[in-house]
């Protein structure tokens, strides 16, 4: 998380000046609060969330948020189910073994919906989101890795990771945290990685290749079946023997609905574990993610810990040892809740609908589609040659209604590339696509006004 430094001297003292309430009237010595300190005494439950409250106006609406890939919306009993379970701590299997059966029905979900074959005995678990399902994934690479290279007697002191470099960042602090050098190959004419670019940077200590199943750049899907078949006819021919695994982070739960017949999952034999979000199309609010393993063998020994359960053992692999539970309930609330033709359905109508804003933008003039919601129902667009504003202009402008729209720089190799992206969700209606085309109408006209106020700046926007 964020790093904060320590504040000291008179800075440190600031206080919060409390407003004046009408539901409740504060003793006079507690008119204000230390910011930075833990006040002398408490204040009336009321009170402490008054002030929370009021300081999280200023934070944007998640509603209107087009950057992010993560639930902003879950039904009324989602809520309920998440405030029982928020005391719950899922580590705690033995206090909670409910909260583990529910935790096993979803791998199980899970591992069916990405086509695992049963002779081979799938396993899996739930993790904070897909950067701790994607650690894992990778440390079993690794230690899988290392494990063969041992047994060969070859040396394991420079293990890499083979990725596109429009990787999410979670795969450079995977490679720095564990000491893995992190091969990018460059992106470009495609936005992401290809078959013919990845297997010349494979050799003998590369863990194995990361393909991404939406990629957070602009959405589209990594073509996984030809890198497999790529990395199969390497294997063949003598070369290194290396695993895939998928960053379906986004794509694990929108491909097997609308995209049946895509092949990128454990059908391909080279696929060694995949990962997804659950609190992205998983459609569960933050705090929870998945990763499986095509069999239980891929999984090394060593990186397994017990834990107590029913009188038994139970073991997990994570990161965390505490982790709340609330989310893996949520997750099957909402497996029970829509079942397979919700899930088609809530997919079909978010894809449709990036699509028709896709073609709207499109159709507006100083825009230029980069991809139009053909993976993820996601896009990403530039602006066209001689507009005299840029994309970080647009995003500014388009905050003043509230709208979260980032602007970035395609990764290296087509970093001269700045666009924008808009991620639609389940609540993303009809309705409020045509109020955000509304508003893009307006902001461009406006733009166009005044094109010497918007002086290009090698702003950054947003990082992945
Ligand atoms: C492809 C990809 N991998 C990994 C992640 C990290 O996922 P999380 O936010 O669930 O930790 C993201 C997040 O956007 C992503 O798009």
């Amino acid at each position: 998380m964020a790093l904060h430094r320590h504040v000291s001297g008179p800075a440190g003292q600031a206080k919060l000046g409390m407003r004046p309430q009408s539901e409740f009237q504060l003793p006079a010595e507690v008119a204000e609060v230390p910011r930075l300190r833990l006040g002398p005494r408490g204040l009336p439950p009321d009170a402490a969330y008054q002030v929370v409250h009021d300081e999280l106006l200023l934070d944007g609406n998640a509603r209107l948020n087009l950057a992010t890939f993560v639930t902003t919306w879950m039904d009324r009993q989602a809520d309920m189910l998440i405030a029982e379970c928020a005391p719950k701590n899922i580590i705690d299997k033995d206090e909670y073994p409910q909260t583990a059966e529910l935790e096993n029905r979803c791998v199980n979900v899970i591992a069916e919906l990405w086509n695992a074959s049963g002779a081979e005995q799938a396993t899996g678990c739930s993790t904070t989101g897909s950067s701790e399902a994607c650690m894992l994934g990778g440390l079993a690479l690794k230690w899988n890795w290392r494990r063969a290279r041992a047994a060969a007697g070859a040396p394991t002191d420079r293990p890499n990771l083979v990725m596109g470099a429009n990787v999410q960042v979670v795969w450079e602090k995977f490679c720095r945290y564990w000491d893995v050098e992190a091969r990018l190959v460059p992106v470009g004419p495609a936005t992401h990685l290809t078959a013919e670019a990845a297997v010349p940077h494979c050799d003998e200590d590369t863990i194995g290749v990361v393909a991404i199943l939406g990629s957070t750049f602009d959405g589209s899907y990594e073509p996984v079946l030809d890198i497999a078949n790529a990395l199969d006819a390497l294997a063949a021919g003598g070369g290194p023997d290396v695993p895939i695994h998928v960053d379906a982070a986004s794509g694990g739960f929108v491909a097997p609905f609308i995209d049946p017949d895509l092949v990128w999952d454990f059908r391909i034999p080279r696929v060694a574990s995949i990962n997804a979000s659950g609190h992205k199309y998983g459609l569960v609010y933050p705090g929870v993610g998945w990763v499986v393993w095509r069999d239980a063998g891929r999984l090394p020994e060593e990186l397994v810990f017990k834990v107590d359960y029913l009188g038994g053992e139970m073991p997990t692999f994570s990161l965390n040892f505490s982790r709340p539970g609330a989310q893996v309930a949520a997750q099957y609330y909402n497996f029970l809740r829509l079942g397979f033709d919700g899930y088609r359905r809530v997919m079909s109508a978010c894809r449709d609908n990036a699509r028709w804003l896709a073609q709207q933008i499109g159709d507006l003039g100083p825009f230029e589609l980069v991809s139009k919601g053909a993976g993820i129902p996601a896009f990403a667009f530039r602006i066209k040659e001689g507009v005299p504003y840029t994309v970080y202009d647009v995003s500014e402008a388009v905050r003043t209604r509230g709208w979260l729209m980032p602007a970035y720089r395609l990764p290296p190799n087509l970093e001269d590339i700045a666009v924008l992206r808009i991620v639609v969700r389940d609540d993303m209606s009809r309705d409020l696509a045509k109020v955000l085309i509304e508003d893009l109408r307006r902001t461009i006209k406006r733009l166009e006004r005044q094109p010497e106020v918007m002086a290009e700046s090698p702003r950054t926007g947003f990082h992945h």
